[in-house]
């Protein structure tokens, strides 16, 4: 008999709940018992944040969005900031406690289901001596060692679907729209949406643009009759020469960096050099929500089939990591060592520029 404890930290992304049905039931039929921790880390610190994850608990989740086990992006336990009852804040390890208590009560084994920060903070257990396996999740799929992160194809159904709505109302209007997506330092979204949407011009971080090149586009589109333009920027796109554009909270390449704001500025520039009616949108959290495809469902329910499979060969320290059509896994420090970029030099990227795509460069 084992006794597993599952986590789920960082952003939501659609799909974890499916992870969290394969985990259960894999678990189930080799007779194993399953917990859950509400909240990241929480239910390792308080027996009320955590919860026994029984099949007839799960039932139909799979097809869920969000996670029935709540998560946070505020919950490191390496950097865990207290206040005091004098309303002092203190940042403080609670790292001990929590590996203390999971070895009292009596756990085998700590899947932890998360994005880069989250996975990080696995790796960090791990090496203390926590047998963890990751589980990577996030829609920017930026994690180098797996082909795919769960959470991504459903992030790009969404985000494509609002871009063909665009179309409709930037055409009435002869209105150029610019649409800031998601993906953080990757253009991962901004790419597959942008190509499958139909956009004029798509900007992503691997790629400084140019505003120039970016209103020559919309102005050839003019000459060619067409008069209205859709423009996709991913949050992290940056200008020649400039700065990434952001809200505060913690330093560029950090995950703390709560980015936003670059869409907006995008379209102002474009309003102001070609005259165009010009109106931005976020799409933000609306990419993190809603029932997972076909496709993370599947992928989520094979990341957790797996991970049960690695619990049981006792291959500790490791994250699961599809390698098409292959089902693996690497080690946790490889895989927090680099985040996915988009390859310039790839088909699709090439295929964006074969179809007359304007990529600000
Ligand atoms: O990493 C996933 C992600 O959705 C990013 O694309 C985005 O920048 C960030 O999380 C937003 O996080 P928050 O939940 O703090 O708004």
């Amino acid at each position: 008999m084992k006794k597993i404890m599952i986590s789920t930290g960082g952003g939501d992304a659609p799909g974890l709940n499916a992870v969290i049905y394969a985990v259960v039931h894999a678990c189930y039929r080799k007779g194993w018992e399953v917990y859950g921790s509400r909240s990241g880390y929480k239910g390792f610190l308080d027996r009320d944040e955590m919860c026994r994850l029984r099949t007839e608990d799960v039932e139909d989740i799979y097809a869920t969005g969000g996670t029935i086990l709540g998560s946070t992006n505020k919950g490191n336990p390496f950097e865990m900031p207290v206040e005091n009852y004098a309303g002092e804040v203190k940042v403080v390890d609670i790292s001990e406690k929590i590996l203390d208590n999971f070895n009292r009560m009596g756990f085998d084994c700590h899947i932890a289901i998360g994005g880069d920060g989250s996975l990080e903070i696995a790796e960090r257990f791990s090496r203390m001596g926590m047998p963890v396996i990751g589980i990577p999740k996030t829609i920017d799929n930026d994690l180098e060692a797996t082909d795919r992160t769960f959470g991504f194809d459903t992030a790009v159904s969404t985000a494509t679907e609002a871009l063909d709505k665009l179309h409709s109302t930037a055409k009435s209007h002869d209105r150029v729209m610019v649409v800031e997506v998601m993906g953080r330092d990757s253009g991962w979204i901004a790419l597959y949406s942008g190509i499958s949407g139909g956009a004029d011009v798509l900007l992503i971080p691997e790629i400084p643009f140019d505003m120039e090149k970016v209103c020559a586009k919309i102005m050839d589109n003019e000459l060619h009759g067409k008069n209205y333009a859709i423009i996709v920027v991913a949050e992290g796109a940056v200008a020649a020469g400039g700065e990434v554009i952001s809200k505060g909270g913690g330093e560029v390449g950090r995950s703390e960096l709560l980015l936003g704001g670059v869409g907006e500025w995008v379209a102002k520039e474009v309003r102001e050099r070609t005259g165009k009616d010009t109106r931005s949108l976020v799409l933000g959290h609306l990419q993190r929500g809603g029932s997972p495809t076909t496709f993370d469902r599947l992928l989520a329910m094979r990341f957790g089939a797996a991970a049960v499979r690695l619990v049981e060969k006792g291959t500790f320290g490791h994250m699961v990591a599809l390698k098409s059509p292959h089902m693996g896994s690497v080690p946790l420090a490889d895989a927090v060592k680099s985040r996915k970029k988009v390859n310039v030099n790839s088909d699709k990227v090439y295929t964006a520029r074969d179809i007359g795509v304007c990529l600000g460069d």
